[in-house]
């Protein structure tokens, strides 16, 4: 079935606005289901999970669905999946637990493409442990994160290697199922970053070979929480702190405290949409995501070509990203111009083209943009032609 844009863009109440939105890779916009799972799930009976009351089962009921839901989004076991108030938290809690098995001598890599959230943790976590921080590079011009640059960082002594599934500013998405093989002969650990990369792809965590595989929901039409998935037994081997009362099974032992029902109600209604974006003969729920991922993929990539095409004929325009292959990312900036001032012209144009580093600090670093950054646009399910018309012509303007 044919991706349609319109009748996509029909479900999100704020592209009423007439804002063009290109900041989807800080957070993408929702779609009326979501907020009213969520009002439906904090209005109907709710009370702490349980299977004996009526409001305890609604809220078992809504904390089974999210863990089937994450499931069939990116191919996972139910029972290995984490829910976290975002993925720098869930970061933050499995580099502290993973390095207690640490110690002087062993060896954690992680990439410079990444968001900061897949750098700092573990480097502060091999810190804390006396172990080593070792750096796979990307490629400064082809801004490719090889396999040979991970392999190059490689050790018996390495004990985990973390990745991005896309870099959020340039948009290289690295061969991860290749990286995975390497990490797994060098009998590491692999932990995916999949922020940037599930809201524009198809995912099967199993293909990929990820240990550790996770992503924000609010980045995927959902609310602002995040979630990591690993297999039961792998989650079984590792000894988080947790208070004594709280239980100690596999996933809850990672999950403190009380769990967000309604924001978990409204992640298993932002997979449901997914679902229905294109579901073309798909059966399962499993089946329509992949078909909607796909239909999605193609859609962003040709306009991709567009926007890309099209900013790339504006005068004095740098674009950063190279990689073969991408997400619908792009980052650039304007010889004479600073990109912090263009975000605020453009904002006064209703068009949302914000520049930053956006935490992927290595990057804007190595790319001789410091800490400033540059802008970045990136498309989402609901971007057209007439988003990147208006990006243009409105940037041209800003630029005259
Ligand atoms: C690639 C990537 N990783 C991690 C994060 C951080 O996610 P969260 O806000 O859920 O901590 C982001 C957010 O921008 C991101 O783009």
């Amino acid at each position: 079935m044919a991706y349609d844009v319109n009748k996509i863009r029909s479900h999100f109440p704020s592209l009423d606005t007439g804002l063009a939105f290109f900041d989807g890779p800080g957070g993408s916009q929702v779609p009326t289901v979501v907020g009213e799972a969520i009002a439906r799930a904090i209005s109907k009976p709710i009370s702490n999970r349980n299977v004996v009351t009526e409001s305890e089962k609604n809220a078992e009921e809504i904390v089974v669905g999210f863990r089937q839901a994450v499931g069939d989004l990116i191919d996972v076991d139910p029972r290995g999946v984490v829910y976290g108030r975002s993925w720098t938290q869930l970061t933050y809690d499995f580099s502290r637990t993973l390095a207690k098995s640490w110690g002087p001598g062993d060896e954690v890599v992680v990439s410079r493409l990444d968001h900061d959230s897949n750098i700092r943790p573990w480097i502060q976590a091999a810190e804390a442990v006396g172990a080593t921080v070792r750096w796979a590079e990307f490629d400064l011009e082809t801004t490719e994160l090889t396999v040979a640059a991970v392999e190059a960082v490689l050790s018996p002594k390495t004990k985990l290697v973390a990745v991005t599934g896309a870099g959020n500013t340039i948009g290289t998405r690295p061969d991860l199922k290749a990286i995975g093989e390497a990490v797994h002969k060098a009998g590491a650990l692999f932990f995916v970053d999949g922020v940037h990369l599930t809201p524009h792809a198809a995912i099967s965590v199993k293909d990929i070979g990820a240990d550790f595989f996770g992503f924000s929901f609010y980045k995927l039409m959902g609310p602002h929480c995040a979630v990591l998935a690993a297999s039961p037994a792998l989650l079984e081997t590792l000894n988080n702190d947790k208070l004594l009362p709280a239980t100690n099974v596999v996933p809850e032992r990672f999950e403190f405290g009380t769990l967000p029902y309604e924001l978990m109600a409204g992640c298993i209604a932002a997979i449901d949409f997914i679902a229905e974006m294109a579901p073309g003969a798909g059966k399962t729920r499993r089946e329509k995501i992949v078909n909607s991922m796909n239909a999605l993929e193609k859609y962003e990539d040709e306009l991709m070509e567009y926007l890309e095409s099209s900013v790339s004929a504006l005068p004095g325009v740098t674009l950063y990203g190279r990689a073969k292959h991408r997400t619908p990312t792009i980052y650039f900036s304007f010889a004479g111009h600073n990109s912090a001032d263009i975000y605020k012209a453009m904002a006064a144009k209703k068009v949302n083209v914000p520049a930053s580093n956006f935490y992927a600090l290595e990057v804007s670093r190595k790319l001789g943009l410091g800490d400033a950054g540059a802008l970045r646009a990136g498309l989402a399910p609901y971007s057209t032609r007439d988003d990147v018309d208006r990006l243009v012509a409105g940037l041209r303007e800003v630029l005259n």
